[in-house]
């Protein structure tokens, strides 16, 4: 995600834009730039890469004035350069703005503002809000603002400067945070508390579609239409390391409870009222190439891929093989021009997914990227880029990343099933009302939380633990087994329900616990016995479920439920309580949740 800072005081501005902006690193970015008001004009220096890169630009460069505001960009319209980062300007240089959020509709105001004759800068979405403001601007900075935000779509949280306003500052935000710190004869406004803390912890948590305009003395805070509206001063009581987690304890925590938004932003500029459209990807060459499919990712995203195995061969009737990326590029793999390759990967950077992908397109396949992050070399080098656009993931072990990787293959599955013919529009209108529904029921299992808090507190002591399933439920199996083991240390292994009397069997004893995902209806019954088997030589069940699996319900001995979705939507979110199990059996057992030993976020190395 962005991150925004502003100020405005009777002290320069600059060092307090650099040092908020450095407060809110952790938020991940890859470019940064501020712009200040002064002598009635606004001084903008931006640059790609890391903060220091921007540091050392301003230093040749006068900032005297006392009010500005700066910007961390984690790209996703526009790859990171110089151009694309922010803040964005006027034509003439009178007004900038710093934006964190995806505007949906960016591409319709872009042609009505270059029918105008506006000129684009940049590749970025972003830049249409400062053109519109410009457009709408007659001297009163609010009235402009509100006018400009009213024909924009989608998640915002914006600063506006404008140089005949010196000291002023006119914020707004809808889905995307903001907060306004409240200083003494200055004032702050940011992304987040981090940013601010060093100076008040005094500040207005803005509500969606509120403004605000800022001045030293005064902050008024106005609704949608620019109307006053009064606002309960919020006291932060946190230190500056909890602040950087957004309160919770972890990271990892953070981005279990941001799965829900993390779905709608990856979901809303794609999904339509009757259609799923995907942004720079040549479905047709997709849909023809995807005779036969070869997914490769390593890891967490290698256990998304293993979802679509199921759900692609069972809905699409495509043969799909997932490889482990680190076998693929030395099994001399059977793939050609009549193939298409999957590479998926939250950091975009992983070296054995990257020679994967080099190996398929040297094989002259076609090559789709899923990926988190925009201009990644992985992204840069597929033949097509869909991005999971889940905010920067900051915590090792890798969560909504995951659910975002299964969602982009779910609406790639839907494309090109409806492309193909596979389903009618009533059964494709039924479908994308399902995913309409995600981030809403991926918080109604984020209210188990307690729940599975508790089985974690009861068996976190244990030495082994065993994840089965069949089918999908294989697949989030091993999502599962490797979210425990790699932060709780607590060997585990997913073994397929049926494979069991072929050997692990023996491995059970009094206590075993077994971890059984069972969302697919038409193997209930079967995992069910499987169940029954393992309970009678002693093992404790813990079944991940839906209300309906009455087989399973009747045999386990401790339930968690999950809504009850089609089968190729129920890994999006049933994976959520084997996210929280193994979160709280790492925090029980003591370990370091988000830096856990022996493991980098990213493996950029074979
Ligand atoms: C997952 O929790 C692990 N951090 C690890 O398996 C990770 O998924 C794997 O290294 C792949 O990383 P990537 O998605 O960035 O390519």
């Amino acid at each position: 995600m962005c991150g925004i800072i502003g100020y405005t005081g009777t002290h320069p501005a600059l060092p307090v834009l650099l040092e908020g902006l450095k407060r809110l690193e952790y938020r991940g970015y890859d470019s940064a730039g501020v712009a200040v008001l002064q002598e009635g004009t606004i001084a903008v220096e931006k640059k790609k890469g890391r903060l220091e890169n921007l540091r050392q630009a301003t230093k040749d460069r006068r900032f005297t004035g006392c009010a500005g505001i700066g910007h961390t960009r984690w790209a996703t319209h526009g790859e990171p350069s110089d151009r694309n980062s922010h803040p964005h300007t006027s034509a003439d240089g009178s007004i900038a703005l710093v934006h964190n959020g995806i505007i949906e509709n960016h591409a319709r105001l872009r042609a009505f503002l270059e029918r105008q004759g506006y000129v684009f800068q940049s590749q970025t979405d972003t830049e249409v809000l400062v053109h519109l403001i410009a457009h709408h601007f007659k001297g009163d900075l609010v009235s402009a603002v509100r006018d400009a935000l009213y024909l924009a779509e989608g998640s915002y949280a914006i600063c506006v400067v404008e140089q005949s306003h010196p000291d002023t500052i006119v914020c707004a935000r809808k889905d995307s945070p903001l907060i306004i710190g409240l200083g003494e004869g200055e004032n702050f406004v940011a992304s987040d508390i981090p940013a601010i803390l060093k100076y008040t912890r005094r500040c207005y948590l803005l509500d969606d579609y509120e403004m605000a305009l800022i001045s030293p003395q005064h902050v008024t805070v106005l609704d949608r239409n620019a109307k006053p509206v009064s606002k309960a001063v919020f006291d932060v009581n946190w230190d500056e390391n909890a602040a950087e987690r957004g309160g919770y304890a972890h990271f990892m925590l953070k981005e279990i409870h941001e799965e829900d938004k993390a779905i709608s932003e990856t979901l809303a500029p794609r999904l339509k009222e009757h259609e799923i459209t995907l942004e720079n990807i040549d479905l047709a060459g997709v849909a023809h190439h995807a005779r036969r499919v070869f997914i490769v990712a390593c890891g967490t995203a290698y256990h998304a891929g293993m979802i679509a195995k199921y759900t692609w061969e069972s809905v699409l009737k495509i043969p799909v093989e997932v490889d482990y990326a680190s076998e693929f590029r030395y099994r001399s793999p059977l793939i050609g021009s009549d193939d298409l390759l999957i590479v998926i990967s939250q950091s975009g950077e992983t070296a054995d997914t990257l020679a994967a992908l080099r190996l398929g397109k040297k094989c002259g396949a076609q090559v789709l990227a899923i990926t988190n992050v925009v201009g990644s070399s992985i992204s840069r080098e597929a033949d097509s880029v869909l991005y999971t656009w889940a905010g920067p993931e900051i915590a090792v072990a890798s969560t909504k990343a995951y659910c975002t990787q299964v969602l982009c293959l779910a609406l790639l599955m839907l494309r090109i099933g409806y492309e193909k013919g596979v389903f009618d529009a009533t059964t494709y209108a039924q479908h994308l009302d399902e995913l309409k529904r995600l981030p809403q029921l991926a918080r109604e299992i984020l209210k188990n939380e307690g729940q599975i808090k508790d089985l974690a507190h009861r068996y976190c002591s244990l030495s082994d633990a065993y994840f089965i399933g069949r089918n999908i439920d294989y697949a989030m199996a091993l999502e599962g087994s490797l979210k425990l083991k790699e932060i709780s240390y607590i060997h585990s292994e997913a073994i397929t329900a049926g494979e069991l009397k072929h050997g692990p069997i023996a491995l059970l004893e009094q206590g075993s616990l077994l971890i059984v995902p069972a969302t697919q209806p038409a193997l209930f019954d079967k995992v069910a016995s499987n169940m029954i088997e393992s309970k009678a030589r002693g093992a404790h069940l813990l079944a991940i479920t839906t209300a309906e699996a009455h087989s399973i319900l009747d045999c386990a001995n401790d339930v968690v439920l999950v809504p009850s979705l089609s089968p190729w939507c129920m890994p999006i979110i049933a994976i959520i309580p084997m996210q929280l199990f193994a979160y709280y059996c790492a925090v029980e057992r003591g370990y370091d949740v988000d830096k856990p030993r022996n493991l980098a976020k990213s493996v950029t190395v074979e």
